[in-house]
């Protein structure tokens, strides 16, 4: 195969908390994500910088001058998105991943009809997507909960918010089924268990639950909100394709011992466990043995059997950056990394950050993936290299280092299609630079595109073409045979 499959979907994602800025214009009320603030290695003790408390909250809310808030600017897609889709256009994208702000259409997310303004900017932002013949892919929610339901209810912990959610989903496909066409309904919907303020916009602290089991009884309450959605979606937009997502995270035994391997095998089904429920329609039986064993009662939303059930997706979505080690051995338990808890892999080189590289692990995960959910379309919705970028003074950008890393997953990703997977698309992460979710910082870029701005907002906002733009331009012109 020297080419990908005739259609295949290039594009790049964002998401509206990390992209858009325009904090409080046109009535945008706040999300959780405006109080995750930077904060410097020096201050940042817990290393879970998002792990916003409910004190720190309440100090954020009541002096919010005193503090660096980077997602409340992005980078200001809001005024520049005519410029940066016509970048998009020029790359040749065929589709964009972007998502929708809540609280931009429903300022506290429990009213009944939703901002004017906010309806009108996605309808303008999907016009000029469709002018340069771009499809958008919707995420209806990526980490981005209106505050005022963190405040109120505990986010994603009350069944209420799947309430106020579908709500919101039901207008988002009354209004808008006829400009987009490919959805998805949650972004990375396992992260809520790992953590509880950017997944779930919620306080553990505040429930009467253990951490964990909060976490699940937010996770049960997504995957009811989602599921309904999709139920929705089928009855008044059949014509249109709708996912969901997880984060993978490819896991390895650090030996082969048998206990190693089954360690690994675990973390890999627990990694699954949200897709095998939105694929197949129901919870597994090794997780309902997991609740039982670690004493995790969830409150069942009412009908929740038949409600799963109806509500299972066209297409089953990743994002895949790194992988990780898994060893029953005591003394390994070294951390490494931001988002995710593991061990050092001595055959896989890793990121400025500590992510490690490992192309291989994502054909792994694509063939896993195929086999599990019995061949479904498969889209890559995020991938990409979070690196420090260098402006020269003619505003060029050499970023070699993220083509090859590109490249090695292009290429992997060509493998596993020829291994038989049916892979349907890839949108490569924050494809023009954008705030990054884990460290709040704008200074890990991953685009195509650079945008002058610092962590603490400073710059022009301007927007420069990396090699790396050029470079995936002729991806996309080739079909993937120019990788
Ligand atoms: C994914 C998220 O987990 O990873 C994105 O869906 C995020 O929102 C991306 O930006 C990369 O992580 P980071 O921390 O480098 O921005």
């Amino acid at each position: 195969m020297t080419e990908f499959p005739k259609n295949f979907l290039w594009g790049g994602a964002t998401s509206a908390s990390q992209y858009e800025g325009g904090f409080a214009a046109g009535g945008r009320g706040p999300s959780q994500t405006d109080y995750i603030r930077r904060i410097k290695k020096a201050d940042n003790d817990k290393n879970f910088l998002y792990d916003v408390t409910e004190e720190q909250f309440e100090k954020y809310r009541k002096h919010p001058s005193d503090y660096n808030f980077p997602f409340r600017r992005g980078s200001d897609f809001y005024h520049h998105y005519k410029e940066d889709i016509a970048l998009m256009g020029e790359m040749g994208f065929k589709v964009f991943r972007m998502s929708i702000s809540w609280s931009r259409l429903f300022p506290k997310g429990i009213e009944e009809k939703p901002c004017q303004d906010g309806v009108s900017f996605y309808h303008n932002v999907f016009k000029e997507c469709h002018k340069y013949n771009i499809e958008p892919l919707v995420t209806m929610i990526h980490y981005d909960i209106p505050a005022y339901l963190t405040e109120t209810i505990n986010g994603w912990e009350s069944p209420k918010t799947v309430e106020y959610f579908t709500h919101y989903t039901k207008f988002l496909i009354d209004e808008y089924k006829d400009e987009v066409k490919y959805w998805l309904t949650f972004n990375e919907i396992n992260m809520v268990l790992n953590s509880a303020f950017l997944g779930g916009g919620m306080f553990v602290e505040r429930s009467k639950k253990s951490p964990e089991e909060c976490m699940h009884q937010a996770l049960h309450h997504q995957l009811i909100a989602s599921a309904l959605t999709v139920k929705y979606f089928k009855k008044h937009a059949s014509n249109d394709k709708i996912g969901n997502m997880i984060a993978r995270l490819q896991t390895y035994p650090y030996t082969c011992k048998p206990a190693d391997v089954l360690a690994s095998q675990q973390q890999n089904q627990f990694n699954w466990f949200p897709t095998d429920v939105q694929v197949k329609g129901f919870y597994p039986q090794f997780i309902l043995n997991y609740y039982k064993k670690n004493n995790i009662h969830i409150d069942w939303f009412p009908n929740y059997k038949e409600i799963l059930k109806s509500g299972t997706v066209d297409f089953a979505a990743i994002s895949y950056y790194h992988t990780g080690v898994v060893s029953t051995d005591e003394d390994k338990k070294e951390k490494i990394g931001t988002f995710v808890r593991k061990l050092e892999n001595p055959y896989t080189k890793a990121s400025d950050w500590g992510w490690t590289i490992d192309p291989t692990g994502l054909r792994i995960s694509l063939n896993d993936m195929s086999e599990r959910y019995n061949h479904i379309p498969i889209f890559i919705v995020e991938n990409g290299l979070g690196a420090h970028d260098e402006l020269t003074k003619d505003h060029q950008v050499h970023d070699q280092y993220r083509i090859n890393y590109i490249s090695d997953h292009l290429k992997a990703i060509k493998e596993a299609i020829m291994d038989g997977c049916n892979v349907i698309g890839y949108t490569s992460w924050g494809c023009i630079d954008i705030v990054s979710s884990g460290d709040a910082q704008m200074t890990k870029r991953y685009g195509y595109v650079y945008v002058d701005a610092d962590d603490e907002g400073n710059g022009t906002y301007n927007r420069y073409r990396k090699d790396s733009f050029y470079w995936y331009k002729k991806v996309i012109e080739s079909n993937g045979k120019d990788i």
